[in-house]
Order: structure tokens, then C-alpha cells, then sequence
């Protein structure tokens, strides 16, 4: 833990390294009270490093070191340092081996960085520093080096032991243990190692590439888990086969192996050809998995294979390069499961992401550019900016290049960093010097933070029948950075007809086919475009797609809203058109009494989506859902958090009110006709009979409490199973709510990752999920302080999704979120400071709720021997 002041570093302070690492050789001794690893590194002077006598420094935390050799010759205390976080050793020749040899107790490792046990197998996570937690050395991602790892162990215990690469040798050692020899032919850096021992099943397949070569798949599992592993491996063979159809890339080891552990920090980790995930994140069965689980874990699978060449292959020079890797691989991934599903459905997924969560981030105390300059924790850095951001700013570039330039892009990327860690703007100029388009002001996405907004504002000159739409940028300040530049920015836009039809959009050009869209390139503070030819005034489709990310100020009137709602050909600007409008209404209603009449355009509309069984259904379903509570408090100054509540909750009642006859209507439609499928047609059908079933429950209506008893008793599936019951626990029926929670938790106690579903569905209701119902979901007994997914599933649900509990003006929610922290801080820093996040927005609330807010962050910031995760979120957010 802390002993001083974190420092802050700097990515301007970054120098190649003094020594690289050829090869490492690491043998582990695996014990049930400890671990022992023994690490030989061939190491030289870097010829590109101007410290020519620099002392070797190898980094190392929470090491009990037993000895160090130098070619051989043990060395004497007196020849090293051994500073704790740090390793020096100030005379060595220019070229040498060393031999490391420490202690660590993977048994009582409760951070899950480095080497951990969870459910009594071995695992390691080493992204971002965690290598260093295994033994002493240079742990920096631009040391790239080929690894060869010895694993022992008991035989009984750990019948299964992996690592990177090829297993190349096996055998029986004295008392019951024994070895497994693993290489990895390619150079990785240390942070993609991994390490695997456990009683795992195996379950194989095997995929042919575009070459002819046969790769195994591998999934190790524990054993109650042996059927759960279907959709995953569909779904890793799908993206091997896309990988090489759309971006060229083949798979490069004999083996693909993934593995599912139960405790883990994140979602999952590409380590080369050894994949870990959270058990959430990868295992799922129909009776198990709700639709969301199955489409989550197929872009998880994708999103780490993937990773083989946009992060292993090409690397990160250092972590301020993060987004390189992460950015580019989310665009990738997003682009997989648009081809595999409903490609507008997946861009308004992504879309609400972004700008529910990433823009908070952006205009909160943690804004950080995608490149950020600075960072005190690199844990504190996978954020929604580096991924969500960072995939929209590569999209941006396949948008500006369009797919054929992006695609010789990507190959010449691939092909000229090949083996090597490199930068965000080494991706940039690649796809410069493919396309040879200029991106010099683009780069600016990477440097400056916050969220653009463009102000948009029109005329109609019927004389002359010129339509003039003149758009401004301005990026707000963020911390540390204040008057920026102009960025470069497509828009992309249609204009439509009073009758509906799509317009030719005839620019100053007089181009003889005007096309019906165009991306608007924005490069000035201001830009004024004139449309020619115009019989009256259109209706402008802005910013279709989502072509950038950034705010949109215009001045739509309802009429507008609507007509976009029903004649936009672009399906995302058609969602989009609905959320502005809903979100007009709930804004309108917000401090209203409850019995305020509901804008009845809005009622319509809606009536239409429900009975309209013509239009694209995955498009309905998602059109039904009200903009959230979060997104609702991110659009909003001053946030008074139970007003949004309530004015949300005026709207959905009155809309289930008046729909009511059409609501059961659309759930008996959509009843299912053949088995369970996760297609895009089948998901539409059960998210519109769930959505109808929720919102006859928010009225208390007897029939829907009647088909929710017996869907909750019959489905197939958990899609249905938890539809029915999430609308009974957030009806009044408290009784059947109780009910239905115990005979839930009856059929699925016995599995962790249905048990998590469980406990969120409850923390994340303001009906069963108010402070005291916390507190007592604590003391159950699935409950475990060492599982980050029991505690996302508790207590970030309730601070994260019951923003009217979390919320409540007497402070409660705020304090226990703060204790909360308090006693992680100490075991899993990394949880702890993620699960501040609610708390850092303390401005943006109404000041009974600010002030509260700021308290609790005061009470963290005290906290003996705070960790460096935590003291740099709560500080940050405090300045
Ligand atoms: N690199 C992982 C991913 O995005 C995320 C991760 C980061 C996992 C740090 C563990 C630790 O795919
Ligand atoms: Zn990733």
C-alpha cells in the first residue's frame, strides 16, 4: 500500500528503455501456501537508449525476493537494491543473464493483479502492471520479449496447466506433482502473459484459416460449468472467420485457448492465445443467459480475439498509447456484431453508451483526452473515453477514408508495425499514407478532451430556393485544458421533403447527381452550407449515424421530432428523432404535479410503434424504451435526481395507460411460436412482449401481474424468465414480488452468474432495492466481499441503476457508498475506485444533493492509507 504522495506521470517524460529482454524463462513452483517463481532474463543494452550507463531498474510490488544472479554468480546484498517497488541493480555489463528467484502468496492475493486464485484454481492477470506482482522485471509494454514457462504443481490438485503458446514439454515429478512446458514463439510484452492451473474440463473444436491451417480451440472450464461453453466457442470461430473476410488478419498460434474464471477485475483479457475471462463474460446457456448475456458475451469473444493483432501482434508503446489498442478494437468488434445482428440496432446500443456514460466522463472531473498526457493509475485509465471515444474516433477515420482507403490503411499498419509497441499516431499516419488523405487536424480527437457541441442553425430563401444551414463547434474546457482548437468532424446529413422524400442535396458544386446524404466535413469554428434547388423548407436529418461524437444543439420542434420519427430513411436518426422527443416531454414534466396531462402527440406516436407490427421490430423494441434516468441526468444542470424519477415514471404510466389494449395485444403477438433462438427477429419479439409486460406492471395491471406469474413459471429461457420477473419486483405487488424473488433465487442458487443477475435485478429497483433492502442483500449468504461480481452486482447496481435510492436527499445512499469504498480500498483498490464513479459527478446535482456528495468524497479522501486508485479519482474530483 501508499507510503507517500502518488506521483503523477507523464507521457512527455517518456524514453525508449536502457535495456531490452530477449527471451524469458519462468519456472513456477505452485503451493498451496505459496508460489515460487523462478524468472532467468536474457537482457542487453538498448542501442537506441542515450543512457549509456543507466542502472538496471526492474519494477516488482508485493515481492518477497530470495535471491538474484547475475551470469550465473549469486549476488550479495551490497550489489543490489532492493526498494520494494523496484529492483536496481547499478553495474551490469552490456549483455547478461538474470536469474530472479521470489516468493508470493497467490492465496492471499486479494487486488486479482498478477498471480490469484479464484475458486481454487491459479490465474494470473497482468494488464496493466500486474507482471510485476510475479516477479521483478522491466514491466513496460514496449519490452517485448519471447517467454518459455515452466508450471508445477500437484497433479491431483491441477490436472490442467497453461500458459502462452505451444505446450512443448510434459512430465511426472517425486510426491504427486507435475509440469507442463508452454512456449510462445512470438515476442510479447509481459502484460500478455498468463498463467492458468486448475481441475478444468476441456471442450474442443477446431477452426481451418484462410491458409489451410488447423487451430485448436480450446475452452477450460470448471466442471459444473461444461455445458455453458456453446455460444462462446460459436462465437470465437465466427470472429476468426470474419477477422480474416474483413480486415485480412489470420490466426497465428496452433492453439486458441480460453478460460473462465469466477473472480476478475474486468471483462476479460486477450492474453496471447490464452484468453481469461470473467466467467459472466463467456459462459451461457439458454436457461442461464438472457439475450443481452448471449450478444455481450459474442462481442467479448470477438473483441479479445481480435485483439491478437489490433493490441498483441501491434502493441502499445506505453499506456498513454492504451486507446490504440482499445479503441480500434472496440470499432472492430462493433463492426462484428453489426454483421452479425442488426447493424442500426447496434449503433444505438452503442450510441446510448456513449453518450450516457462517455459523455458524463467527458464533462466530469476525470475528462482525459483519448491520448491522455497524464495519469497517476493506469487502472484508473479503461475508461469509457479510451474505449467508446477511442472506437468512434477510428470510426470517424473509416468514414472520412469510407472502407476500401480504411481497409489499405489497416493493412499497412498491420503490416509495418508488425512485432512492434508503437503510438496512436503511428495508426494515424498509416491510414495518411494509404489514403493520402491529410489527418493533421484530425489528430486533435486524440489530444483534446471534452465534447464537442455544434450549434446548428438554418434559413429557408424561398426566392431563391437555397436552404442555408450554418453549423458551429465549440469544445467545453476540461481540467487542464481550456480554449481549443477546431477539430475535424463528419457530419453526416439528409434533408427530406414536406411529403417525406428524401431530398437531392445540391451544394454550390451543381453536381449533376446530387446524392440524398452527404458528410459534411467540419474543420472551422463555423461553416455555413447553402443547398440549391429547394421547393420549401426541409426538414434537416442531422448528424445521421451518429457520424461523430458530439453534442447537437437545434432547435427541433415537436412537429419535426415526429415527422423524423416516422419518414427518416436512417434508421438511427429515426430512434434518435423519438429519444429528443420523449426526452422533451419527460424534461417538460420534470417538478410537475404526477397528474400532469402527457404531450398526446407523444401518446401516438408511441401507439403506432406498439400496433405497427410492419416496420423492422428489432427497431420497435428499441424505439418503446424511454431515454434512461442516467441519460436524463447527464442532459441535465442541476440534477434533481427524484424529480427525473418521477417525471420519467408520470410518462411511462400514462403511456402504459393509454396503451393498454394495444400492449397486451403486442405481447400476445409476440409470444413465442418456435424454440428459443438468439436472432435478431427472435430478440425483437421477446424485448417487445418484456417491454409490454414492465409497463403493464408499472400500472399494477391484474392481467399483466397474471401473464408475468405465468411466464415467469413456463419460460424456456431467462431472457423471458428475468423479463417477467424484473417487471413484477418494480410493480406494487409486493407480495408476488417476494414471492417470485425466493422461488428464483430457489431454481438458480446454485449458479453464480444467474445469482448476480439475481441481486442486480434488486439493487437496481427503486421498489425492492431502497437502502435497508441493500444492506440486507450484504449479509446474504451468495453474497462475497472478494467477488467483483457480486459487488458490481450489489452495490454498483444500486449507486449506478436506483439513481432515485442512490439519490435520496437525506444523504444515506451517498455515505454507504463511501463506506462501501472505504472497506475495498484495502483489498481490491481497482473495484474500490471504479465504484466511486457515481460519486465524482458531485457537480452537476442540485445542491442539497452536491453538497452531500462532496462530503462523502471528503470522508473517502481521509481514509488511512488510501490507494493510489482511489486517491487519484477522489482528488481529481475534489479539485
Ligand atoms: N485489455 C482488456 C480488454 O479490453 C481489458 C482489461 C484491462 C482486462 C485490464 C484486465 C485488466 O480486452
Ligand atoms: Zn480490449
Amino acid at each position: 500500500m501508499r507510503t507517500s504522495q502518488p506521483q503523477t506521470i507523464y507521457l512527455s517524460d517518456y524514453r525508449v528503455p536502457a535495456y531490452l529482454v530477449d527471451t524469458v524463462d519462468l519456472r513456477f513452483e505452485l503451493f498451496e501456501d505459496g508460489a515460487r517463481v523462478h524468472s532467468t532474463l536474457e537482457l542487453r543494452r538498448n542501442p537506441e537508449s542515450d543512457e549509456a550507463s543507466a542502472p538496471l531498474e526492474l519494477d516488482g510490488d508485493s515481492l518477497t525476493l530470495e535471491s538474484v544472479a547475475l551470469d550465473g554468480i549469486e549476488l550479495v546484498a551490497s550489489d543490489y537494491e532492493d526498494r520494494g517497488d523496484q529492483l536496481v541493480i547499478r553495474t551490469v555489463p552490456d549483455q547478461f543473464r538474470l536469474t530472479v528467484v521470489t516468493w508470493i502468496e497467490p492465496q492471499n492475493n486479494t487486488r486479482l493483479e498478477g498471480l490469484y486464485k479464484s475458486s481454487g484454481m491459479f490465474c494470473t492477470q497482468c494488464e496493466a502492471e500486474g507482471f510485476r506482482c510475479i516477479t521483478f522485471f522491466p514491466d513496460r509494454p514496449d519490452i517485448m520479449a519471447r517467454f518459455r514457462t515452466r508450471i508445477e504443481a500437484s497433479k491431483a490438485a491441477y490436472p490442467i496447466l497453461l500458459s502462452n503458446g505451444n505446450d512443448v514439454e510434459k512430465g511426472e515429478l517425486e510426491n504427486g506433482r507435475h509440469f507442463v512446458t508452454w512456449e510462445d514463439p512470438f515476442p510479447k510484452p509481459c502484460y500478455l502473459f498468463a498463467l492458468v492451473a486448475g481441475d478444468l474440463v476441456e471442450r474442443r473444436d477446431s477452426f481451418t484459416t484462410c491458409s489451410g491451417r488447423h487451430i485448436d480451440l480450446r475452452m477450460y472450464v470448471e466442471p459444473r460449468n461444461a455445458e455453458k461453453c456453446d455460444h462462446a466457442m460459436d462465437s470465437l470461430k465466427r470472429s476468426m472467420r470474419w477477422d480474416e473476410e474483413v480486415y485480412g488478419r489470420e490466426y497465428d498460434l496452433d492453439i486458441f485457448m480460453i478460460v473462465a474464471v469466477d473472480d476478475f477485475n474486468m471483462g476479460a483479457m486477450e492474453n496471447k492465445g490464452l484468453n481469461i475471462f470473467n466467467s459472466s463474460c463467456v459462459l451461457a446457456s439458454q436457461e442461464t443467459a438472457t439475450d443481452l448475456a448471449f450478444q455481450r458475451i459474442e462481442a467479448i469473444v470477438a473483441h479479445e480475439y481480435f485483439h491478437n493483432w489490433s493490441g498483441n501482434r501491434v502493441t502499445c508503446r506505453d499506456w498513454f498509447q492504451l486507446s490504440l489498442k482499445e479503441g480500434f478494437t472496440v470499432f472492430r468488434d462493433s463492426q462484428f456484431s453489426a454483421d452479425m445482428g442488426s447493424p442500426t440496432v447496434k449503433r444505438i446500443e452503442d450510441v446510448t453508451l456513449l453518450r450516457t456514460a462517455q459523455f458524463a466522463e467527458d464533462g466530469g472531473p476525470m475528462a482525459h483526452p483519448v491520448r491522455p498526457a497524464s495519469y497517476m493509475e493506469i487502472s484508473n485509465f479503461y475508461t469509457l473515453t479510451i474505449y467508446e471515444k477511442g472506437a468512434e474516433v477510428v470510426r470517424m477515420i473509416h468514414t472520412l477514408l469510407g472502407p476500401e482507403m480504411f481497409r489499405k490503411g489497416s493493412d499497412l499498419y498491420f503490416q509495418r508495425h508488425d512485432g512492434q509497441a508503437v503510438t496512436t499516431d503511428d495508426f494515424v499516419r498509416a491510414m495518411e499514407d494509404a489514403s493520402g488523405r491529410d489527418l493533421r487536424q484530425f489528430r486533435l480527437w486524440y489530444e483534446q478532451a471534452g465534447t464537442p457541441v455544434l450549434t446548428v442553425s438554418d434559413e429557408f430563401d424561398a426566392g431563391k430556393g437555397i436552404y442555408r444551414l450554418t453549423i458551429e463547434q465549440s469544445i467545453p474546457a476540461t481540467p487542464g485544458q481550456s480554449n481549443k482548437k477546431p477539430q475535424h468532424i463528419p457530419f453526416a446529413l439528409g434533408l427530406l421533403g414536406q411529403d417525406g422524400q428524401p431530398l437531392p442535396l445540391q451544394l454550390e458544386d451543381r453536381a449533376p447527381e446530387a446524392p440524398a446524404e452527404r458528410v459534411l466535413e467540419l474543420t472551422e469554428a463555423v461553416h455555413t452550407f447553402e443547398f440549391h434547388g429547394l421547393e420549401s423548407s426541409p426538414v434537416p436529418s442531422l448528424l445521421r449515424h451518429f457520424s461523430a461524437p458530439v453534442r447537437v444543439r437545434y432547435p427541433w420542434t415537436r412537429e419535426q421530432l415526429l415527422f423524423l420519427m416516422s419518414h427518416d430513411p436512417d434508421g438511427f436518426n429515426r430512434w434518435d428523432a423519438g429519444q429528443r422527443l420523449a426526452v422533451d416531454v419527460i424534461q417538460s414534466l420534470v417538478g410537475a404535479a404526477d397528474d400532469a396531462e402527457v404531450e398526446p402527440r407523444l401518446v401516438e406516436a408511441y401507439r403506432k410503434l406498439v400496433t405497427d407490427a410492419q416496420l423492422d421490430q428489432a427497431l420497435v423494441a428499441k424505439m418503446l424504451q424511454l431515454p434512461s434516468e442516467a441519460y436524463l441526468i447527464e442532459l441535465a444542470e442541476d440534477a434533481d435526481v427524484p424529480a427525473i424519477h418521477r417525471a420519467r415514471e408520470t410518462v411511462m404510466q400514462s403511456l402504459a395507460r393509454a396503451l393498454k389494449d394495444e400492449l397486451k395485444a403486442c405481447y400476445q403477438r409476440n409470444l413465442e411460436t418456435g424454440p428459443y433462438e438468439v436472432t435478431p427477429e427472435t430478440i425483437a419479439r421477446r424485448s417487445l412482449r418484456n417491454t409490454a409486460l414492465a409497463w403493464l406492471l408499472m400500472i399494477n395491471d391484474p392481467e399483466g401481474r397474471a401473464l408475468a406469474e405465468s411466464q415467469l413459471n413456463d419460460a424456456d429461457n431467462m431472457t423471458d424468465r428475468m423479463g417477467a420477473l424484473r417487471a413484477l419486483v418494480n410493480s406494487d405487488f409486493e407480495e408476488d414480488r417476494r414471492q417470485a424473488l425466493d422461488q428464483f433465487y430457489g431454481g438458480f442458487r446454485d449458479d453464480p452468474q444467474v445469482v448476480e443477475q439475481w441481486f442486480s435485478v434488486q439493487a437496481a429497483s427503486d421498489r425492492a432495492g431502497q437502502l435497508a433492502d441493500i444492506r440486507k442483500l450484504l449479509e446474504h449468504p451468495a453474497f462475497d466481499w472478494k467477488n467483483p461480481n457480486k459487488i458490481r452486482s450489489v452495490v454498483g447496481a444500486f449507486a449506478g441503476q436506483n439513481l432515485s435510492a442512490f439519490h435520496n436527499p437525506d444523504g444515506s445512499g451517498y455515505d454507504f457508498l463511501a463506506d462501501q469504498v472505504c472497506r475495498l480500498d484495502d483489498t481490491n483498490p481497482q473495484i474500490a475506485a471504479r465504484l466511486v464513479t457515481p460519486l465524482t459527478r458531485w457537480r452537476k446535482f442540485a445542491p442539497v444533493y452536491s453538497g452531500q456528495m462532496e462530503s462523502a468524497l471528503e470522508r473517502i479522501r481521509d481514509k488511512d492509507g488510501l490507494s493510489r486508485d482511489v486517491y487519484e479519482v477522489v482528488h481529481k474530483s475534489l479539485a
